[in-house]
């Protein structure tokens, strides 16, 4: 069942320069559903538009950022909520308890010169009719640190007192106390060294496997997802040109910018050159025609510099935009559907 359908989203920046305005188009047409408990990955490099998709799909569109087109709908049971429309209050009472948020670089969101237990007390008494019985407050949070593996005591420390790996437990622990059924979280775990990193994720997974939530991940680190995620978007210049189960994306991924992506990754044994994707992306407030990877990519041809190709189906749950990958896989799996039968 989907909890979250995204259907032709746009958000540019508009931004001026020289008097003149430009639309930065950092989500540009992007469709995709996210399915109850699973842990959906998104992937791409630097700058193509993962944190603005993430703040569209919260409904946090304020200038610069500007919606464009398409529609953002949260599904409740029976309740459909088209997030875009509703007005700030109406979209804060579904966010922290349906919807919860770790945004990029949150090392730095804890209040500084308030205790832990402070920011935890405002946010739960914010959302939860808790004030006056602090009793219950305390047993609430204390659990929750105990279900997560912190201890109990990081509630009298100030931020700078925690390594950075605990100071972002602390801040997943803060988006998940109100048991959301989403969490959208922004590179949770990029800041950290190694280790730590796999702490975090664990972390992660453990809450979504003890309150059955949905998770939507982004992250540029491959990694990461071969870890974590159940299935993987890849995103390029604002839109998502891939898209399948995790162990697809990583044995058989067919958009050359996903077997760059792949193909880079370091395996153990394998000394073999790694080769990444020749050149860079491209400016998102001019594109190039047709598919926007094609001046980067060794099999472009004349279609690929007219028409933008459509994320189309090309194998059991795996979707792709290019007008190659797309072709040759159906061929393949006409052949090996002839040779089965
Ligand atoms: N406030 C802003 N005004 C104008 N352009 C912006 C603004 N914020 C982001 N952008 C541009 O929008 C594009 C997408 O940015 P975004 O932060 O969503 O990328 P990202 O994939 O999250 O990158 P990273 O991996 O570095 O976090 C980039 O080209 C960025 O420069
Ligand atoms: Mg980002």
């Amino acid at each position: 069942m989907d909890v979250l359908r995204v259907e032709g989203l746009k958000a540019f920046y508009i931004v001026e320069s020289a008097g003149e305005q430009r639309a930065v188009k950092a989500v540009n047409d992007v469709s995709l559903s996210v399915r109850e408990n699973e842990v959906l990955g998104i992937a791409g490099e630097s700058g193509c538009g993962k944190s603005t998709l993430l703040k569209s799909l919260l409904g946090n569109i304020r200038p610069p950022l500007r919606h464009m087109g398409g529609k953002v709908t949260y599904l409740q049971g029976e309740r459909e909520v088209d997030i875009l429309s509703l007005g700030k209050e109406e979209r804060q009472k579904l966010m922290w308890q349906h919807i919860s948020y770790v945004p990029q670089g949150s090392l730095s969101v804890l209040n500084p010169v308030r205790r832990i237990g402070d920011t935890f007390r405002s946010f739960v008494g914010a959302h939860l009719e808790i004030k006056k019985e602090p009793g219950r407050f305390e047993s609430l949070v204390k659990r929750h640190l105990e279900d997560l593996g912190l201890p109990v005591d990081t509630l009298k420390a100030y931020p700078h007192q925690l390594s950075g790996g605990m100071r972002q437990r602390v801040t997943i622990a803060l988006a998940t106390i109100l048991k959301p059924r989403l969490i959208l979280a922004d590179e949770p775990s990029t800041a950290l060294d190694v280790v730590v990193q796999r702490g975090v994720i664990q972390l992660l997974r453990d809450i979504q496997t003890e309150q059955r939530n949905t998770i939507v991940m982004v992250t540029h680190d491959m990694a990461i997802h071969a870890n974590i995620s159940d299935r993987v978007a890849i995103m390029y210049a604002g839109r998502i040109i891939e898209e399948a189960p995790v162990e697809q994306i990583f044995m058989k991924p067919l958009h050359p910018y996903t077997q760059y992506l792949i193909g880079s990754l370091p395996r153990i044994g394998d000394k073999s050159h790694r080769i990444s994707a020749p050149g860079a992306p491209p400016s998102l407030v001019s594109l190039p025609p047709g598919c926007a990877f094609h001046p980067r990519c060794p099999q472009a041809k004349p279609i690929c510099r007219q028409e933008i190709p459509a994320l189309s189906l090309a194998a059991k749950e795996h979707r792709v935009a290019c007008f190659l990958a797309a072709k040759e896989d159906a061929d393949v799996d006409s052949t090996e559907a002839a040779g089965s039968r």
